[in-house]
């Protein structure tokens, strides 16, 4: 046990009456502070663009609420946008990206430096790292393959899950040729945020779930350890943190994988289940619903009770089954939080 930070101590098996603490979402649009920065920034990529103001959003909910580890302000879709599709987000609406990516913008996307037009992103993680205690940990992040895939397809959220299914099928290796395009870009993208001061890197597959078997292997587990492999074999102290949204019990084909050294359950798995099937393989980290946060009150506390008392005697870090939502009241994450390290 040498780490410094209470959070990197969980990664490194350590198991504690109290855990470390991190929410995914936790700096955003329902922290006032958040939304004053936002504003002078202009937009959302400017916002990621500027390496003071994003250094300073990633460090506002840590003062807020002593948290054990910040993690980076950026989006998945910044590689998305670094390779040429134009990012906007649309009030209401969420992301867009322009036009839709096709098989033959591939061979240009391929010859494109991300990590210069992303360099503000590094800067971004250097200048938080030195902002931050010795005792906090700095997380990096990236969308897996599949997520940024979905966006790049659809030209946006994914409205309509069958269709893209349906092109998997159809469109020969379109879809595997972007996929493998996306991994070579993200390891080169995690990389760089860690030799910025990274100590731990997640990947984030939000729509991995609802996928057939072999599909989701090929689309989101292979890549993820492509990934996660490359980056041990490169920068071999860091580890990676998976959280595929959604994928039920195939969650034990993730940890299996020799280099998922940490994972997140999502708010709609049982955590009695992945207890007693993947807390011997991989930290267990998340599983509270955020929308108990924005509620508050006694269920969110005894939600809080049931994984801390499943969790207690295992390494385990504290977080949500998904996101904030932007109508969270911040007192409650402040009673959440103290509700948590009441119990040690
Ligand atoms: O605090 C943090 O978690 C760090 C920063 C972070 C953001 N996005 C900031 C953000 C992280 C880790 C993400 C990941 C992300 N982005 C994911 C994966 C995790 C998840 O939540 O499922 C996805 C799918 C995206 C793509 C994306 N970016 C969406 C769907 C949206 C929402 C659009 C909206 O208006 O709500 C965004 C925008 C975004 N990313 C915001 C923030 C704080 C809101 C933008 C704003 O301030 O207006």
């Amino acid at each position: 046990m040498s780490s410094q930070s209470k959070f990197m101590r969980a990664l490194e098996g350590e198991v504690s009456a109290i855990p470390p603490i991190w929410f995914m979402r936790q700096a955003g649009r329902y922290l006032p502070e958040y939304r004053e920065l936002r504003a002078k920034a202009g937009s959302f990529l400017d916002l990621c663009f500027n390496s003071d103001l994003a250094a300073e959003v990633t460090l506002q909910p840590v003062r807020r609420f002593d948290l054990d580890a910040a993690i980076l302000f950026a989006d998945i879709l910044l590689i998305p946008h670094a390779l040429g599709q134009r990012l906007s987000f649309v009030e209401g609406d969420g992301p867009r990206l322009e036009p839709p990516v096709s098989h033959k913008d591939l061979e240009v996307f391929r010859r494109q430096d991300i990590l210069d037009e992303l360099s503000p992103v590094f800067e971004t993680v250097r200048k938080t790292k030195a902002e931050l205690g010795a005792d906090k940990a700095l997380i990096g992040f990236a969308g897996a393959p599949w997520t940024v895939a979905t966006y790049m397809l659809a030209g946006g959220p994914m409205k309509d899950p069958a269709s893209l299914r349906m092109r998997y099928y159809r469109e020969g290796s379109f879809i595997p040729d972007l996929i493998d395009l996306l991994v070579e870009k993200t390891i080169g993208y995690l990389i760089a945020q860690i030799d910025a001061g990274a100590d731990v890197v997640q990947l984030f597959d939000t729509w991995a779930g609802g996928l057939p078997w072999p599909v989701l292997e090929a689309v989101s587990l292979a890549p993820m350890e492509k990934i996660s492999a490359a980056v041990k074999k490169a920068r071999p102290g860091t580890p990676v943190i998976y959280f595929p949204k959604g994928v039920g019990e195939k969650a034990i084909e993730y940890v299996m994988q020799p280099h998922c050294k940490a994972f997140g359950i999502d708010y709609s798995m049982d955590p009695t289940w992945a207890w007693a099937n993947l807390s011997e393989h991989a930290v267990i980290q998340g599983g509270l619903d955020p929308l108990l946060v924005t509620t508050g009150g006694a269920p969110m506390e005894q939600a809080a009770d049931t994984l801390l008392n499943l969790f207690h005697d295992v390494p385990y870090i504290f977080n949500l089954g998904h996101g904030f939502i932007p109508e969270t009241p911040p007192e409650n994450v402040a009673a959440l939080i103290a509700h948590v390290r009441r119990r040690g």
